[in-house]
């Protein structure tokens, strides 16, 4: 067999890093991709049959490539050492301590990972910016590169990742735009076309946008920005809608109409979730606040405001209609992921609802058909932000966890229930036999819709008594 092109190594077999480099060796079979992570069993798992993330079409992707070209180890330093482009792809939680803790960006996994390329490196390399970091975080891991470089010459590109969970493959595949960064240097621009080759085997030219390192990243945190903020926009409406008897559905296909708006991301919902929207909105502030931009500070933080406004108002919502009190009381939650087709808990609205239903001492019953029992205790025995710091974790213990319940079965998740609240939008609660559901409740029978998916007139005719985001009561 010819030896590869290239080699890739991405370090960060997560979320990102796993799709991401399954699809650049599915396009580019004379290219060898490596997978490094410091976990495990996270890479033990994508050398099985389980893979480590629920993603529809990945596991058909790593299939055609694993062992041909598509590697997965935590054999980290000698695959860092052999390749020609090293990705990185660790996470970039909010920092829970010190200096900007609940905004900043914690870039120790990032830094770490820069020092071990720089330690371990005997030839040139392209260090590829992969994960969501600060403006600027470019300077400084050149700073710690070169510091260590024993000679050693090092091109850092920032390439965000624009794919979103649950349409990961598809976006891997058809992607808007890859963006990509670079030093307008000779060095700079080598690397920059270097990488673009490898795009350029499935990705039409006008869609790979090169830029400077500074415009990269700061686009990818404006998009997540500016996409969070049209949902919190929606959201915010939905509110007034209640208030007026106007229906959010209806008014946001009217104004998702205008060609300028556009109809995507004016779903209304219980608030927006998954790893990235708060914590790089949050990032962003804390920049602008560094910056001494306290206004446009300011100005980010409300989209974060009202997501949390939003939760919160849903949680109280259930128990103001439950007669002031939801005590002692069955409410089955329906979806605990994100967003339907992950499995995904980061930051996920359904931890908030969770909390201030069991803040009212209610019994909590969840079904979701992707996400483990184990994984919604942890998430509900965590504080803000310790998620994504796996050495820091405070677990607090029975007393929150003891009033929850996991189903396997969504019939039985509902069974003798009071209230539902379905908090993710998955396919299957749009065609459930919602009759059989009501005859198996206490009544009055309470649904609270927070993804808009039920008719909100069969339900009443049924006999539930409905709330719907946005909808007239
Ligand atoms: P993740 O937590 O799923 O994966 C990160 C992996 O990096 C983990 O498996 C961890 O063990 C590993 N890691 C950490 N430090 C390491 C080190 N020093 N050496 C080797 N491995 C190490 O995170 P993710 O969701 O894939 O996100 C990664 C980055 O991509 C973040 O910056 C995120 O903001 C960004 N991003 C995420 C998404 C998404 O949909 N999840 C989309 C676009 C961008
Ligand atoms: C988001 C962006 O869409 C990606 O482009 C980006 O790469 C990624 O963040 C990232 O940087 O991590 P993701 O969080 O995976 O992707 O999923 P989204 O589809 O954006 O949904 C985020 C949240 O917003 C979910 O809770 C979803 O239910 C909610 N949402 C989305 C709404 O409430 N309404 C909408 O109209 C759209």
């Amino acid at each position: 067999m010819a030896p590869p092109s290239l080699k890739i190594c991405c370090i960060g077999a997560g979320y990102v890093g796993g799709p991401t480099m399954a699809m650049i060796a599915l396009k580019c079979p004379d290219v060898e991709v490596n997978v490094v992570d410091i976990s495990k069993a996270r890479i033990a798992a994508w050398n099985s049959d389980n893979l480590p993330i629920y993603e529809p079409g990945l596991s058909e992707v790593v299939e055609a490539c694993r062992g041909r070209n598509l590697f997965f180890s935590t054999d980290v330093e000698r695959l860092v050492a052999d390749c020609d482009v090293v990705f990185v792809s660790v996470n970039t939680p909010t920092k829970t301590t010190g200096l900007g803790a609940g905004k900043a960006a914690d870039l120790t996994y990032w830094e770490s990972a820069a020092r071990m390329i720089a330690t371990v490196s005997k030839s040139d390399k392209i260090v590829v910016e992969k994960s969501t970091v600060p403006v600027k975080t470019a300077e400084a891991i050149e700073k710690v590169l070169s510091h260590n470089a024993k000679g050693i010459k090092f091109q850092i590109l920032s390439n965000p990742e624009f794919l979103a969970e649950g349409t990961a493959i598809q976006d891997l595949a058809f992607p808007d735009r890859v963006l990509i960064g670079g030093r307008d240097t000779e060095g700079g621009q080598k690397a920059v076309n270097t990488l673009k080759s490898v795009y350029a085997r499935w990705v039409p030219e006008d869609k790979i946008i090169t830029t400077g390192l500074w415009s990269a990243e700061l686009s990818k945190l404006a998009a997540n920005a500016i996409l969070a903020q049209r949902i919190s926009s929606v959201n915010a409406i939905s509110a007034l809608c209640e208030s007026t008897g106007a229906d959010v559905s209806e008014v946001a296909f009217a104004i998702g109409k205008d060609t300028r708006i556009g109809p995507k991301f004016l779903q209304s919902s219980v608030g927006f979730g998954g790893s990235c929207f708060q914590k790089d909105i949050l990032n962003l502030v804390y920049i602008c606040e560094c910056n001494g931009l306290s206004e446009v500070a300011h100005y980010w933080k409300q989209v974060v405001a009202i997501n949390d406004y939003q939760k919160s108002r849903f949680a109280k919502r259930v128990i103001s209609s439950m007669f002031n009190t939801v005590a002692g009381k069955k409410i089955a939650i329906l979806g605990f992921a994100f967003k339907k087709d992950t499995g995904d808990t980061r930051e996920t609205p359904a931890i908030d609802v969770c909390h201030g239903l069991l803040g009212d001492r209610a019994v909590l019953t969840i079904f979701d058909p992707q996400v483990p029992e184990e994984q919604i205790r942890r998430d509900l025995s965590m504080n803000k932000f310790e998620w994504d710091h796996p050495h820091q974790l405070h677990s607090h213990g029975g007393s929150v966890t003891s009033k929850i319940e996991y189903a396997t079965d969504v019939y039985e998740a509902c069974k003798g229930a009071h209230g539902i609240c379905i908090l993710t939008e998955w396919e299957m609660f749009r065609n459930l036999d919602y009759q059989r559901i009501y005859d198996n409740m206490q009544k009055p029978a309470f649904l609270f819709d927070g993804r808009n998916i039920v008719k909100v007139a069969d339900m009443r005719k049924m006999g539930f008594i409905v709330y719907s985001i946005g909808k007239p009561l």
